[in-house]
């Protein structure tokens, strides 16, 4: 291209009354002509000057434009002699190489990527009437955090900007660890315990440090979808066993065949609410020390009970160091917190921590400082009994109202714990359909029989989280649910 056509090839993309700056335009302008080979190799570029000029624009703005190309390697400036084009053609050190050919493939996923996403559960609504799972997080007291966090920031140690010790602050450790064995029975020290992003990082970590893919695991059934899309993407076998009263019921069928891990929610059946049995607790712990496979004991909201104290954690039962154990502080706190433990036996200690910090150089130092001095001064013990007061009286008034529109004797799933209660429905509704309308009317709730993945006859019912719905707008929202329900022939 001559110079003075070059120059018509740039002013065509070139507009001055653009919101972009002149520069920008001239830039990405030269480098397209370079790219498509509207300027060959070796070519050199018109001066600064007469290219300033015939596209009439400030000379600076090209000597810019051409600094800027030459740090990027498309143009060469010699000293005095002006400026050339690059030769970037590509290096062709593969042109000799017989290729093996693509596998004609139109799926750009990976088999892990779709075995995840073929799962995935995850709602784009996370607050409001009545998504489940969901702490009241107006009520957090961000006032005595934002004074914690400010002497953090004013008496700052330089290591909590760093990167965090494998395991988490020490500190935090201590204190969950004095937290876990008081308030939960857990039987630890503080460097069993593994701070975490919450229970799916644990539940991956545990997965890749003690299983392989292929390896059998056993999930409930039903089960929270999370958890399970985090083994499935792991390539895991899973194998949904049936719960009943008394939690997970395998059968003898099952007992077999060990799988090399279980994840069960003993103190509070997510989404049903059962507790498991003592029975089903000891055999369990038995049939792990047997077949040693792993139990991942998921105590996702067990401080939330309203009619009894919580019960002990399965892990302080178990004598020969088969639970792996795990929590969140987001049901507690926020679930945007994105903080969470994992107990594991002692022996797992050292490498679950190294582990930890190899594959994701956790940092978040200063943020655990600030919840340690949180529950050392007895603040999250406060908070736990405030808002296990204020979700116990949600939850009632949730049943009074389910009580007005469907009547006292309506079934209804859950103890009287956690964040969230399942409203029966008959088998023949299609609770999917149900939970689809509600969400058209405002209503977010989550359909019981989506949970189920096996064989287990499918409860229908929807899923109701109460804890961050406000007292006054719990009878009205459970209205506009109540009609839709009633609407589809309920
Ligand atoms: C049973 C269960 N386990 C784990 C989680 C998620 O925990 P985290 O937010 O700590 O990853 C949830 C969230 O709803 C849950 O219901």
């Amino acid at each position: 291209m001559r110079t003075a056509l070059l120059s018509d090839w740039l002013a065509q993309r070139i507009d001055k009354a653009d919101i972009a700056p002149l520069y920008r335009q001239l830039q990405d302008a030269l480098r397209q002509a370079i790219l498509l080979h509207e300027l060959a190799p070796g070519r050199k570029l018109p001066s600064s000057r007469l290219l300033a000029t015939e596209l009439g624009i400030g000379r600076n703005t090209v000597i810019q434009v051409y600094e800027q190309l030459a740090l990027e390697g498309y143009v060469q400036a010699g000293t005095g002699s002006g400026t050339f084009v690059a030769d970037s053609a590509p290096d062709t050190r593969f042109a000799g190489v017989t290729l093996p050919q693509p596998t004609a493939s139109t799926q750009p996923l990976s088999a892990r990527g779709r075995r995840l996403l073929d799962a995935a559960g995850v709602s784009r609504r996370q607050w409001g009437a009545f998504v489940p799972g969901v702490a009241d997080v107006t009520r957090f007291p961000s006032e005595v955090w934002s004074r914690l966090q400010s002497r953090r920031m004013r008496n700052l140690q330089p290591e909590l900007l760093s990167y965090a010790p494998p395991g988490g602050h020490m500190p935090l450790r201590e204190v969950l660890a004095e937290y876990l064995r008081s308030a939960r029975g857990v039987r630890c020290h503080a460097e069993q315990v593994i701070i975490t992003t919450g229970i799916h990082q644990s539940v991956d970590l545990a997965v890749r440090l003690l299983s392989d893919s292929g390896d059998e695991v056993w999930t409930e059934d039903p089960c929270y979808w999370g958890v399970r899309s985090v083994m499935q993407a792991s390539g895991l076998q899973l194998r949904s066993i049936a719960v009943d009263a008394e939690g997970i019921n395998p059968s003898e069928a099952d007992l077999a065949r060990p799988p090399r891990m279980m994840l069960v929610t003993p103190s509070h059946q997510y989404p049903l609410g059962m507790v498991m049995s003592l029975a089903r607790r000891r055999m369990l712990l038995e049939y792990a020390r047997q077949t040693q496979s792993w139990i991942i004991e998921d105590d996702y909201d067990s401080e939330f009970r309203f009619a009894s104290r919580p019960l002990g954690a399965l892990q302080g039962m178990d004598e020969a160091d088969r639970v792996i154990y795990v929590g969140s502080l987001g049901k507690i706190l926020y679930p945007g917190l994105r903080v969470g433990y994992m107990v594991v036996p002692p022996a797992l200690a050292e490498p679950f921590a190294l582990a930890l910090a190899e594959l994701f150089r956790e940092g978040q130092s200063l943020q655990q400082a600030v919840l340690a001095d949180f529950i050392e001064q007895g603040h999250f013990g406060a908070h736990i009994r405030r808002m296990r007061h204020v979700y116990g009286q949600r939850r009632e008034l949730l049943m009074q109202a389910i009580a007005t529109h469907f009547g006292a004797d309506w079934p209804v799933h859950g103890d009287e714990a956690g964040l969230h209660l399942v409203l029966g429905l008959p088998d023949q509704v299609d609770d999917q359909l149900v939970a689809q309308a509600a969400l058209a009317a405002g209503i977010a709730t989550r359909p019981l029989s989506a949970y189920y993945s096996g064989g287990a006859s499918r409860q229908k019912g929807l899923l109701l989280g109460y804890a961050c719905v406000p007292d006054a707008e719990i009878a009205s929202a459970f209205a506009v649910l109540a009609a839709v329900v009633k609407a589809l022939g309920v």
